[in-house]
């Protein structure tokens, strides 16, 4: 049987994510390679009284459909928290929950991409958001990350030069790079957008996770009606509960709503129920603190190691990666190979340039690996170096 897959089918590369998943499973294998929250720092207790809470109280209504924009008093927690902890003026009506946020990249990329549009993202940047945009076959512009965010001459090049969608960024705690964009470059980069037509699509999957627990001003604060802002409870909270959502204009959101009915009609109700009990009987500034010490140790751990085998590294605020650049002509292809025969998983650079580039980074997940993991798998990383 030839079946006939849509011409996008035919052209997206198959995603490495499914060779890394096949090592990930692999249990004789340390991996530095994935992406998940440290599984110990899930809240168990506090879920599960949330959750006989949740179907006590509202019984079978917590089962049932419900509407495609998401629990109200979710939305509600939500709203409130962007307006107490960063000052910006949210309201539930601007707030829509989603199917983690990965949705939000697909339905962006269905929304806002017709064949040939042009986009912009970091280089590099979020191996999820390049699966998820190419499948819409944009053309992809990429901009440098250098030191404080996004180089700004280039981006300044790119938004006056081809008509973007949107510029797709992430700027708190990048996933993979794990850099936070500077204030001033905040400022920079919404002085340069403004009045472009241009949206910025912000992703702040990792916002409340800085080891300081200071709130950074996202680029929404700056550039409010031109911001497209995605967050998550995947992070702090627990990934299996698949919740998180986007906070955008209203124009946005109406195409955005219709977007998703059409996909999915809701996201999981019990989900956003179990959510806003746990939220109303914890604190989740308390919890943050106890996960946000716990990856600190762990990031400091890991820097520690590479700087013992002398590899250059970024040095994250926060978040849950970090990317190290290997010795000249040492390719991270190879590497991974090597680690991969000598016990241990590293991510190549390579998926996270759309482009090309990243032979010579590594990039590395501290959050979901103990302690004792991390020194075994950093030694086992030596043993790959010297069999390279
Ligand atoms: C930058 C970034 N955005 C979005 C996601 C998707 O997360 P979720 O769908 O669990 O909210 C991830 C997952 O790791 C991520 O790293």
């Amino acid at each position: 049987m030839q079946f006939s897959f849509s011409s996008r089918y035919r052209i997206t590369p198959t995603s490495f994510l499914d060779e890394l998943f096949r090592v990930s499973r692999d249990p004789s294998i340390i991996s530095f390679a994935g992406g998940l929250p440290d599984t110990d720092l899930i809240d168990l207790d506090g879920i599960r009284d949330a959750t006989a809470a949740v179907l006590e109280e509202e019984g079978r209504a917590a089962l049932q459909y419900t509407t495609t924009d998401g629990y109200l008093p979710l939305r509600e927690c939500i709203a409130r928290r962007y307006q107490e902890r960063l000052g910006i003026p949210a309201v539930p009506e601007e707030i829509q929950i989603v199917n983690g946020s990965q949705q939000c990249l697909d339905i962006m990329g269905k929304i806002f991409i017709s064949r040939g549009s042009h986009i912009g993202m970091e280089a590099p940047g979020y191996l999820g958001a390049i699966d998820a945009f190419s499948l819409y076959e944009p053309i992809i512009h990429t901009v440098p990350i250098i030191e404080g965010g996004p180089d700004p001459d280039r981006f300044e090049k790119l938004i006056h030069n081809h008509p973007l969608s949107f510029f797709y960024g992430i700027p708190n705690c990048q996933n993979p790079s794990g850099t936070t964009y500077s204030d001033e470059r905040r400022r920079h980069l919404a002085e340069i957008l403004t009045g472009s037509g241009c949206a910025f699509f912000e992703d702040d999957a990792f916002g409340e996770l800085f080891f300081d627990g200071k709130p950074r001003l996202p680029m929404k604060h700056y550039l409010l009606d031109q911001t497209i802002l995605s967050g998550s409870f995947s992070k702090i909270i627990a990934p299996g509960l698949r919740i998180g959502w986007i906070y955008a204009p209203v124009p946005v959101l109406e195409r955005f709503n219709h977007a998703k009915q059409a996909a999915d009609l809701h996201s999981n109700l019990l989900s956003q129920m179990i959510l806003v009990r746990y939220l109303q009987s914890n604190s989740l500034d308390l919890h943050i603190k106890r996960i946000t010490a716990v990856y600190k140790e762990k990031c400091r751990l890991i820097c520690d190691h590479l700087d013992a085998l002398g590899l250059t590294h970024t040095e994250p605020e926060g978040g849950m990666f970090l990317m190290a650049t290997l010795p000249e002509g040492t390719s991270s292809m190879q590497l991974f190979k090597e680690g991969v025969k000598a016990g241990v998983a590293i991510l190549p650079g390579i998926p996270f340039y759309p482009h090309g580039g990243g032979e010579d980074t590594i990039r590395i997940n501290f959050s979901s690996p103990s302690t004792e993991e991390i020194n075994l798998g950093m030694e086992r990383l030596k043993k790959a170096f010297r069999a390279l």
